[in-house]
Order: C-alpha cells, then structure tokens, then sequence
C-alpha cells in the first residue's frame, strides 16, 4: 500500500511541472494509485498563488493529458498549494515547513522534487538539511533529483559529496526517465523471464549490437541550455549508458534495487575506455545545419546535436562485440530501438547466387514511438526451390494491452519514489561510472584538437561520417523497427 505522502516540487513554475509532474500526478489520481492524503506543494520564485498554480496547472493536464476529467480536476486541485519562495533563503523554506505543518492532510511522510535548474539541487539539499528537513524522525523524506547530474565526473562527484553530507544515498532518487518507460523495464524481463534468448544473448550467438535513439525535434526552446550541453551529456552519459547496461548486464540474483544497481556498476566498469588519442577513431560528431541560427545559440557553436560511438565491453559475455551508440536532433523520425545482430549461420547447405549472402537473424526492441518486439527470420519461399526470404515475428504492445496500455515514463518514477523503490534510480557508483568513460570523450569533442564537426541536414538520417564508421566494420545502421525496410526477400536459386 502506498503511504500519504506531502510533495514538494521545486521549480514549480518551470516547465517540467506543467508538462511532465502535474499530468503524471493527476493521472495516478485518476487511476486511484494515490492515497487520499496526499498533498504538493509548489515552491519557486514566480510570484503565483495557491489560486493562480492551480489554474496553471489545470490548463497544463487539459493540454498535455487525453485523459483530463472536470469532476476529478475539482477534487485533484484540492491537494495543490504554492509557496512563493527564494532558493537563498531560508526563511523561505522554515515558511514552506510551516506551511507543510499545518495542512489539514498533512502526513508524516515527505517526497521533496528538484524540478530547477542543476544549479540549485546542492543549495536546496543544504538549505533543507540546515533545517532539518531531511531527518526521518517520524516518517521518511525522500529527495528527487532531475538531470543534468553533474557536468562532468568531477562536478557529478562534489554533487553526491554535498547531497550525501544531508541526505544518505537510499534517501536519494537521481532521476532518468529513460528507466521509466515500459519497454526500457521490459529488456530485463524479456531477458529473464524467457529461457531462450540468455542462451543465445553473447558473443557465441551475436555479431554486434545497435542503440538508437533519434529525435526529430530540434533544440527548440532549450538551445541555451544545450550549447552548453551536447549531445553527449544530454543524451549518451545518462540514456544511452542505462539502455546500454539493460541490454549487456548479467542477471542480478533478485529484482531488488541494489541486486539490479549492483549488476549495472559492474557492466559499466567493463566498458573499455576511451581515451583521448582513440577518440577520432571510434567517434563521430555531428551538428545540423542551422542550429547555430537558434536564439542562444554561440555564433560559431562547436556543439555537436548528433554523435555516434562504437564501444566494447571487456567481459567474456561480450568479448569481441562491437556495441554502435547514436543519438541525434532534428533527424528524420524519433525511434528509439535496440538491434541485436545475430551471427550468419556457420555453414549454408542452400544454393546462393553468386556474391550473395544471407540475411542474419535480427531481434529488435521497438522502445518509442511503436512499442513492440520484431525477431527477424529466414523462411522458404512457397512453390520455389530454395527461394528464402527475411521474415518478422512481431509483438506489438498495442495489441497485446491495448491503444493507449502504456503509461508516461513520470507515473511509475514518482509512485517509485513515494513506494521507496529504487530500481528505476541511477546510485552515485554507477552514475560517476557512466561518466568516467564519457568524460574523455566529452573532453575530447571541447578540447584544442576535436575530431571534425560533421553537419547533417536536417530531416535526414544524420551524417555521413556516422554511416562511415559501421562500414569501416562492414557493416551498416539498421532499422529493425520499420515493418518495411525490415522485411525483404533474399534470391537464392530458381
Ligand atoms: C531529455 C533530453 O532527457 O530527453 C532531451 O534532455 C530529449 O533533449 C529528451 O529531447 C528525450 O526524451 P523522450 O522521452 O522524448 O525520448
């Protein structure tokens, strides 16, 4: 049972409550996954009243949730407050405390959510911690961090010093919402609650992997932000690394947060460094044409929007397979999809035209925007000698659960962090092991001697040099998740 808890969301003005926080809160309302006791609270500087947040927010779940229902709005608004207040200072957190106090609801239980800028998670962590606030006498208080955690390895290490001075590291909840979506929790299921496809998930069996995650977007409205930030920070340290360990990781002995946390710390520890003479050879980065014309955007912007990176994994589960990352903007269409590339078979019995080889077995996990599963197959063309053809076995969340069975990623990480389950947070150890192999690289892209800058158009695939580096391996960028390009007939003989 999920105890009453008060919420306090820092940064309640900006733009992840409107758009992410609220919708998910109201929609656990809706499903009655939240305890009548609950409460949250707004904190932030804007100058809002109790009155003017909620409306605000109710505009925000009319235009961000299909699911918005007037009668349940009238009593959901109930539990929303405002406090206006400055990160500085703390007689504005001793009046939040107060006001947290006296609320007719109040619970015993405290679920505090940075929602600002990174540059206040330490003062905020140190302001409730010179109050108080952070000990767990009569209930416990959890804190929620977002990202960007940390610039780099040295930053995101002083980060965790200063937050574990006030708050122990099971207290703490460091936030990546690739970890709550469905079909990012689903890889360690469909790993582990299958008996076949362990067997066949190493280097035996498996020619390589592929990660993609592409945006159509651009940058948009956060071009100040990420021309400080990049590519890699915004996207590699944090979403592809925790794809990444889904994917390569041993099976932890239980679903306990630390036996699942334990087991990414290690895999991440196995990844071979990159070092700063490598860089150039197992690296590409990309920016499209016309980001530098963005308001906030540095004339001359060095900052890459796209990378690609082949890494290897020094265990023997994956001794030998290449693992090809890439991420991009302002890319042809958002996919996010694993590909796991099956080795050809050893020997071929079927008559093959000259040059031609065969189509290896591929599996591919379909993580946004078609949620599904896609093994890919050789079958005998009907009335044909020996005609074969690429086949996909399909599962695709729709039809198995329904249009609209999966929940925004933000729903399961608050109900986590209120249940007190971690498994879906980044631990201090493995966050500073995502960066320790990212910051040479990100050092690398910003320092004296980069390796080129390749511009992509926008609305296309990407650079070509990302195209370059899997050739140099003979091998190209696959789309497994595309019904269309996945599926084509190999002529063997008539
Ligand atoms: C965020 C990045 O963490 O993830 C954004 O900061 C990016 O730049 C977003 O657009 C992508 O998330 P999703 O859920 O839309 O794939």
């Amino acid at each position: 049972m999920i105890q009453d808890t008060d919420i306090v969301i820092f940064g309640a003005s900006g733009d992840l409550t409107s758009r992410k926080l609220i919708p998910a809160l109201f929609n656990l309302y809706r499903k009655g996954r939240m305890p009548d006791g609950t409460t949250i609270t707004g904190f932030a500087f804007d100058p809002l009243t109790t009155e003017s947040f909620r409306d605000k927010m109710q505009e925000a779940v009319k235009s961000y949730e299909d699911d918005y229902r007037d009668d349940l709005w009238q009593s959901f608004k109930n539990k929303l407050f405002y406090i206006q207040g400055d990160f500085s200072k703390q007689d504005d957190f001793k009046r939040l405390n107060d006001h947290l106090e006296h609320l007719v609801e109040r619970s015993v239980n405290r679920l505090y959510y940075m929602a600002t800028s990174p540059q206040f998670f330490a003062l905020i962590a140190e302001q409730l911690g010179k109050l108080g606030l952070n000990e767990e006498a009569e209930g416990w208080r959890h804190l929620v961090i977002e990202k960007p955690f940390g610039r780099d390895l040295a930053s995101a290490k002083a980060l965790n010093n200063k937050l574990h001075e006030y708050f122990k590291e099971r207290q703490l909840y460091r936030i990546d919402h690739y970890l709550g979506k469905e079909t990012a929790q689903n890889i360690l299921f469909f790993r582990f609650a299958n008996a076949i496809f362990e067997p066949v998930w190493n280097r035996n069996y498996i020619d390589h992997v592929q990660i993609t995650v592409a945006e159509s977007v651009d940058v948009g409205h956060r071009a100040g932000y990420y021309d400080s930030a990049g590519v890699l920070r915004d996207m590699f340290q944090n979403h592809l690394m925790q794809l990444l360990s889904l994917t390569a990781m041993e099976p932890p002995a239980s679903f306990e947060a630390d036996a699942i946390r334990n087991e990414k710390v290690k895999l991440l520890s196995a990844l071979r460094p990159i070092h700063e003479n490598e860089v150039g050879k197992h690296t590409v980065r990309g920016q499209y044409r016309g980001y530098r014309d963005a308001p906030d955007v540095a004339e001359a912007s060095q900052t890459a929007t796209y990378g690609a990176l082949r890494l290897h994994i020094d265990n023997w589960r994956w001794q030998g397979v290449p693992f090809y990352l890439r991420s991009g903007k302002a890319l042809k269409e958002k996919t996010s999809e694993i590909i796991i590339q099956f080795r050809e078979p050893p020997h071929m019995m079927f008559p093959m035209p000259q040059g031609q080889r065969f189509t290896s077995n591929q599996l591919a996990l379909c993580l946004q925007p078609h949620e599904a599963l896609h093994l890919r197959f050789e079958v005998k063309v009907p009335d044909t000698n020996s005609d074969t053809k690429s086949v996909n076995m399909m599962f695709e969340y729709s039809d198995a659960f329904g249009k609209d069975s999966i929940p925004d990623a933000y729903e399961r990480l608050i109900l986590d962090a209120i249940k007190g389950d971690a498994s879906l947070f980044t631990r201090s150890d493995s966050l500073e092991q995502a960066w320790t192999f990212m910051d040479p690289i990100i050092s690398t892209w910003e320092g004296a001697t980069p390796p080129p800058l390749s511009l992509y158009e926008q609305g296309s695939q990407g650079p070509r040099a990302a195209d370059d580096l899997l050739a140099e391996d003979r091998r190209s960028w696959m789309k497994g998740c595309n019904h269309d390009t996945a599926e084509h007939q190999v002529k063997a003989s008539d």
